[in-house]
């Protein structure tokens, strides 16, 4: 009998972290369980299209401390949801089956799908066709249900306090409001922490209502003279399973500070700055432990 075979993909938005489970998987893999590793391209996309490489020592070596992942991610290839081209037009199909065929013939005794939300919820109806999945929650957002922490979360609010901590300086020297756009999408995790540890005097989340009234008192109280809610969709991104991208939301905030306080304001928008660049030690750390434990789940079959 030949050697067992594990399968990983990366799904959904990248993450710094990706490459910590990729490295951590494969390393516990050969060498506690003399496994092979495939890992599959692009996310659900190389299932989709038979695209994969077998990963080695050497493929992985390295790559603990690079952001984004070597696999590569899509946030929008899903087996259930196919979108091709017929006669010039787009239809959408299944190609699950076709999915669980390539799952079955490279002989895989599970897959590791590393991802949020959307990774999960594609993984799970995997699961119920038959194949072995063991789940690695990931996501800068730390929005995932039944998950305490994911990594990728620590990189992001470092990203952001340190953004907030240069904002101050140049804030205090022209008496402006300095305002600053985080991600999160509907959670507020980020915003507040980094808010927090940033020593921010208002901030916003999309949890809580809040009243541009009680913002201009504290800015008015603030100022040298002297609660969400809201969403702002950035646009629509047809053809993905999250087709709202939210964004811009400090420019309405900053436009409304100015005509009601008179008080300078500027905006920054930190995008996607927050999910690039080298993982922090913690989350390098959660990363790994993160691929070892998925490495257990799969060796002791276990159902969690
Ligand atoms: O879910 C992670 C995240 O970075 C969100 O914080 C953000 O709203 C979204 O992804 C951005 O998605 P995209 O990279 O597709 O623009």
């Amino acid at each position: 009998m030949g050697k067992k075979r594990i399968g990983i993909l990366t799904g959904g938005g990248d993450c710094p972290g990706l490459n910590a489970v990729i490295r951590g998987v494969t390393k516990t893999a050969i060498n506690k369980y003399g496994m092979e590793v495939i890992g599959f391209h692009d996310g659900f996309e190389g299932l989709i299209e038979n695209r994969f490489t077998f990963l080695t020592f050497e493929k992985v070596s390295g790559i603990l401390t690079q952001g984004g992942t070597i696999l590569g991610a899509s946030n929008k290839a899903n087996p259930f949801e196919h979108i091709v081209l017929e006669n010039g037009k787009t239809v959408t199909i299944d190609v699950s089956d076709q999915c669980m065929e390539l799952y079955q013939d490279l002989g895989l005794d599970a897959l590791i799908a590393v991802g949020g939300d959307g990774t999960m919820t594609i993984a799970g109806m995997l699961a119920e066709k038959g194949a072995r999945i063991v789940g690695v929650p990931k996501t800068i957002d730390k929005d995932l249900m039944e998950t305490d922490t994911t990594f990728g979360f620590d990189t992001a609010r470092q990203v952001a306090t340190e953004a907030i901590d240069r904002l101050h300086s140049t804030a205090q020297s022209h008496h402006r409001v300095m305002i600053v756009e985080v991600m999160g999408r509907n959670a507020g995790w980020l915003a507040l922490e980094s808010g927090v540890a940033g020593g921010g005097d208002i901030i916003l989340i999309p949890e809580l209502p809040y009243q541009m009234k009680e913002v201009y008192r504290v800015v008015r109280q603030r100022s040298r003279f002297g609660k969400g809610g809201e969403q702002v969709v950035k646009k629509i991104v047809e053809d993905s399973p999250e087709r709202v991208r939210l964004g811009g939301i400090s420019h309405r905030i900053s436009h409304q500070i100015e005509e009601a306080t008179g008080i300078e304001s500027r905006v920054t928008i930190l995008g996607h700055l927050q999910r690039g660049g080298t993982p922090t030690p913690l989350d390098r750390l959660l990363a790994t432990r993160f691929a070892v434990k998925a490495m257990e789940l799969v060796v002791s079959q276990e159902r969690k």
